[in-house]
C-alpha cells in the first residue's frame, strides 16, 4: 500500500566496475534512456544517481518480479566512473550504497578497477552481485531480447553455451581468488554469504530481469530493517559533486539516504574549511528514470524523501566538498548539527605528519583511499586535501626536507594553470594517475630510482 511504501526508503545500489565494462549501458537499458550515447566519448565522467520506481523494475523483470511481493518503492542506482576507483562514498559511519552491482565484461574478465571495487566492498561489508555483462558477444550467440538468462541459455547451441560457461567459470574463479565464494546466482542460497553471478547483456537485455529480481529480493529480504527509516525527519546525505549551474551558482548533487529535505530548510554541508551553514534556495529533482547528470530540466520541488538523488541550490556552496556529509537542521539545535558534520569530517580527515608528500584527490572518499594506500606503502603525508593542484600545494611540497617527499600525488584532479608555472620553476615533482595503486607504484618506482 502507499502508506507502507512511504515508510520504507529506496535501497541505494552502486554500480561499479572497470572502464567500458558496461555500467552506464546497463543503467540506460534499465531506465530506457540513452545517457551513454550523450556522453563525451561515452565515458561516465561523474557519479550520477537514477531513481527507478518499482513499476519500471517489475515491467522489465516480467514474471521474475511480482510488484505485490514488494513494499520497497524501487531502487536508486548510482552510476560510477570506471576510469578511476569509485572508492568509498560514505554515509554516517558506513558505506553509502546498501548493495552493489559489480559489472564485469565476460570476455575481458577481471581488471584493475574490478579488483579495487571488490576490495572496497569487502572493506565496507557491502553485499553485492556480479553482473557478467556482454554475453551477447559470445561467438554463435542467438539473442532473445529481454528474456531471463536460463530461458535464453537453453536456446543456445552447445558451442555457444560452453564458450559462455568457460568465461563465467573464469569469473567465479577470479572471485574466489579475491576471497569470495561465488556461484551462478540461481545456485546461491544466501546472498550475504555467497556472491551471485548474473550473466546478462546490457544491449539485448537478456538476464536483466534476473538482475532486477536478485536486487529486489536481496533488498527486501536482508535490508528491510535498514530501509525502515523515518523518511520525513531532518535529512542526511552525501555530496556527490559540486557544480556550477547557470542561474543558481554553485550547487551540490546529493544522495539523500535518510529523512527529507524541504525547499525552505536550513542545511549544514561539509566544506574545505569546515561546515558551511546555508539555506536551500531550490530543490531540483530529475524526473523518475532521468539521469541527474544530463537531465537539463529539473523539476523544482518542495520536498524530497530518502533515498533520492537531488540537486540543491543554495548560497555559499563554492567550497562544499564531494564526499562530504550534508544535514538538514529543521527543528534541531544548529550547534548540534554543526558538531555532527564536524565530527564526521574529522573521521574522514587524513592524519598528516611534519614531513611527507602532498596528496590531492577529487573526493573525500578517494582522498581517504589514497591515504590508506600510502599508509600501507609507509609513505608519510604532509598535507592531504580535496581539490585541484594549486600554487599553494607546490609551495607546501617544496618545504619537505627530503627530495623524495618534494612531490605532489594527484588522484583524478586537474592542475591549475598558475600551479603549472610554479611546478616548472620549482623542484617539486607531480605524479598523476586515476588508478590508486598505479599512482602509488609510480611514486615508489621514483623513490627507488633516486635512492639507488
Ligand atoms: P565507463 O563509464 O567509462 O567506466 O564505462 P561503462 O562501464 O559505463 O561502459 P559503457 O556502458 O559506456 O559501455 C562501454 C561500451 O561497451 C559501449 O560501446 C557499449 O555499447 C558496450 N557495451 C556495454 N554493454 C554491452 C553489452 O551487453 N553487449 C555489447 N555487445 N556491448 C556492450
Ligand atoms: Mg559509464
Amino acid at each position: 500500500s502507499t502508506a507502507e511504501s512511504n515508510a520504507l526508503r529506496t535501497p541505494i545500489v552502486a554500480v561499479l566496475g572497470h572502464v567500458d565494462h558496461g555500467k552506464t549501458t546497463l543503467l540506460d537499458t534499465i531506465r530506457g534512456s540513452a545517457v551513454s550515447e550523450g556522453e563525451a566519448g561515452a565515458i561516465t565522467q561523474h557519479i550520477g544517481a537514477t531513481a527507478v520506481p518499482l513499476e519500471t523494475v517489475s515491467e522489465m523483470a516480467g514474471d521474475l518480479v511480482d510488484p505485490t511481493d514488494f513494499d520497497l518503492p524501487g531502487l536508486l542506482f548510482i552510476d560510477t566512473p570506471g576510469h578511476h576507483s569509485f572508492t568509498t562514498l560514505r554515509s554516517r559511519g558506513g558505506a553509502l550504497a546498501d548493495i552493489a552491482v559489480v559489472v564485469v565484461d565476460v570476455n575481458d574478465g577481471f581488471q584493475p578497477q574490478t579488483i579495487e571495487a571488490l576490495e572496497i566492498l569487502q572493506r565496507t561489508g557491502t553485499p553485492f552481485v556480479v553482473a557478467a555483462n556482454k554475453i551477447d558477444t559470445t561467438p554463435g550467440w542467438n539473442p532473445n531480447d529481454g528474456r531471463p538468462i536460463q530461458e535464453t541459455y537453453e536456446k543456445q547451441s552447445q558451442n555457444a553455451r560452453s564458450r559462455l560457461d568457460e568465461n563465467l567459470y573464469e569469473i567465479i574463479g577470479d572471485l574466489s581468488d579475491e576471497g569470495f565464494s561465488a556461484d551462478l546466482y540461481w545456485r546461491v542460497q544466501n546472498f550475504t554469504k555467497n556472491v551471485g553471478v548474473v550473466p546478462l547483456s546490457a544491449i539485448t537485455s537478456e538476464g536483466i530481469p534476473d538482475l532486477l529480481a536478485v536486487l529486489m529480493g536481496l533488498s527486501q529480504r536482508y535490508m528491510k530493517e535498514q530501509m525502515a527509516v523515518d523518511v520525513t525527519g531532518p535529512g542526511a546525505g552525501t555530496v556527490l559533486e559540486v557544480k556550477d549551474e547557470r542561474g543558481f551558482g554553485a550547487t551540490v548533487d546529493v544522495v539523500l539516504y535518510d529523512g527529507s529535505v524541504r525547499a525552505d530548510d536550513e542545511i549544514v554541508v561539509g566544506g574545505i574549511d569546515g561546515p558551511i551553514v546555508t539555506e536551500v534556495r531550490a530543490l531540483l529533482q530529475p524526473r523518475p528514470n532521468a539521469e541527474i547528470r544530463v537531465e537539463k530540466r529539473f523539476d523544482k520541488v518542495d520536498e524530497v524523501r530518502a533515498a533520492a538523488g537531488i540537486k540543491i541550490a543554495a548560497p555559499e556552496l563554492d567550497d562544499a566538498m564531494a564526499g562530504a556529509p550534508i544535514r538538514v537542521v529543521r527543528d534541531r539545535d544548529i550547534e548540534d548539527v554543526i558538531e555532527e558534520v564536524e565530527s564526521e569530517l574529522a573521521e574522514i580527515q587524513v592524519s598528516t605528519e611534519e614531513e611527507g608528500v602532498v596528496v590531492k584527490a577529487d573526493t573525500l572518499g578517494s582522498l581517504e583511499a589514497m591515504a590508506n594506500a600510502l599508509r600501507e606503502a609507509e609513505v608519510p603525508i604532509l598535507r592531504a586535501e580535496v581539490g585541484d593542484v594549486a600554487p599553494r600545494d607546490v609551495a607546501v611540497a617544496s618545504t619537505a626536507n627530503e627530495e623524495k617527499h618534494r612531490v605532489i600525488l594527484g588522484f583524478n584532479v586537474d592542475v591549475l594553470s598558475n600551479a603549472e608555472t610554479e611546478l616548472d620553476e620549482s623542484e617539486v615533482k607531480l605524479f598523476e594517475d586515476d588508478v590508486i595503486y598505479q599512482l602509488v607504484e609510480g611514486y615508489e618506482n621514483y623513490v627507488d630510482e633516486i635512492e639507488r
